[in-house]
């Protein structure tokens, strides 16, 4: 069902330093400084040049008359981008229209005070305006009116990964759905990496994994995605950008990014699908600050423990092999050293092969169904 009830999500992501501090989010929230509002109007004037023409250019006013200015019950969800709407427009012209006529979409507001975010707005639109695949989210438009920037997406219906899994009081997504949802997010990022400029995603975790009304996966938020090594180079250089427990460790400690940083963010929402617990469980002041891997990982190399943290509110409906098998690649795409780690293709062929072996349990229901709970478990740097 997703957050469509007026009522924004709070913000879970955070930019950080590598610092073990809780993430503060701080350079979306950065202040222009002069010398930022002179780089933001040189960028300015390149946007429209480097902006894919696969777009649609919207003005500030259709959007405003696609939301009904922006009303409050057609806020489906708030990040640290900006705000997220619901609006309508037209299939075919894309001009605004009345709330239930043409389509829907999901219209993001930057907020006007983020300098962080014009370029995050930019990456979005330079790598989405190009890539198309059936796991990414579809964009389709943006708005450059003055100081305001927007993008305007496919509506996913059924909103982020992380609603579904972490909110309360919606239907837990069954056994075989989760496994779907792993292999789309697999999909998504098995298409990035075999591109020439090998994209790393950057900034997988739940809350930027979106599903349409089948429960499909696609990967939302390409502001932190960035080219890969290619060549004889063997990591990208990179100020430490991206989300508290999905972050691989040594893109953490030293800033080199390869496409197995997202491996290991992949590994972690994977652990998310088994336990239906956070990355990190924020628990206020006064409790452990443990991550979900460190607590997880004891148990995932025990094929019989590991049925100890399965998620509760799956009501004992998996497979039991299933489960180990998810559990032993959910181990290794977590390994330390990310030469260890396999490549996202083989995690895909692993998934797909998951899915095809005998590994439902009898009862496994269809994709897209929902099961009744039972208890609650709780150096080009950029
Ligand atoms: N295309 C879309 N269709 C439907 N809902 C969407 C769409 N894009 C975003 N949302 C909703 O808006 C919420 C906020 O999205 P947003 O990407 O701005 O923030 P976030 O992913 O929670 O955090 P971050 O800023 O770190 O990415 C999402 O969790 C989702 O519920
Ligand atoms: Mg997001």
């Amino acid at each position: 069902m997703g957050n469509y009830c007026g009522k924004p999500v709070a913000h879970v992501s955070s930019n950080f330093t590598g610092s073990k501090n809780k993430a503060v989010n701080k350079t979306k929230q950065d202040l222009f400084t002069s010398h930022q509002k002179a780089a933001l109007q040189t960028s300015q004037s390149n946007v429209n040049k480097s902006i894919s023409n696969n777009l649609k250019s919207f003005s500030f006013n259709d959007l405003k008359e696609a939301t009904k200015n922006f009303r409050r019950e057609n806020l489906i969800g708030e990040g640290g981008f900006g705000y997220v709407f619901k609006g309508w427009i037209d299939e075919i012209t894309y001009a605004p229209t009345k709330p239930g006529s043409g389509m829907v979409v999901a219209i993001k507001n930057l907020k006007p005070e983020s300098f962080q975010g014009h370029k995050e707005w930019l990456t979005e639109i330079n790598y989405l305006g190009q890539l198309q695949h059936e796991n990414l989210v579809k964009l389709i438009g943006y708005c450059l009116d003055g100081k305001s920037r927007l993008l305007i997406y496919e509506f996913m219906q059924k909103g982020s990964l992380e609603n579904h899994l972490f909110r309360k009081g919606v239907q837990p997504i069954a056994w075989a759905t989760r496994i779907n949802i792993a292999i789309g997010v697999a999909r998504g990022l098995t298409f990035l990496h075999s591109l020439n400029s090998n994209v790393i995603f950057r900034d997988l975790k739940a809350s930027n994994i979106l599903l349409d009304s089948d429960f499909n996966a696609k990967l939302s938020d390409f502001g932190l995605a960035r080219d890969g090594p290619t060549g004889d180079n063997t990591h990208v250089s990179t100020r430490v950008i991206g989300t508290q427990g999905y972050a691989a460790p040594e893109y953490v400690a030293t800033g080199h990014l390869t496409p197995r940083s997202d491996v290991y963010s992949f590994g972690v929402v994977l652990l998310e699908l088994l336990t239906g617990r956070r990355a990190i469980e924020d628990n206020g002041p006064g409790f452990s600050d443990e991550t979900l891997v460190n607590w997880a990982k004891p148990f995932l190399s025990d094929s019989r423990r590991v049925l100890r943290i399965m998620d509760t509110r799956l009501g004992g409906q998996y497979s039991k092999k299933g489960a180990q098998a998810a559990a032993a690649l959910a181990l290794q795409c977590l390994g330390t050293d990310p030469k260890f780690r396999p490549p996202m293709v083989d995690v895909l062929a692993a998934l797909e092969g998951l899915n095809s072996s005998n590994t439902m349990p009898p009862m496994a229901q269809k994709s897209g169904t929902e099961i009744r709970a039972t208890k609650h478990s709780g150096h080009s740097h950029n």
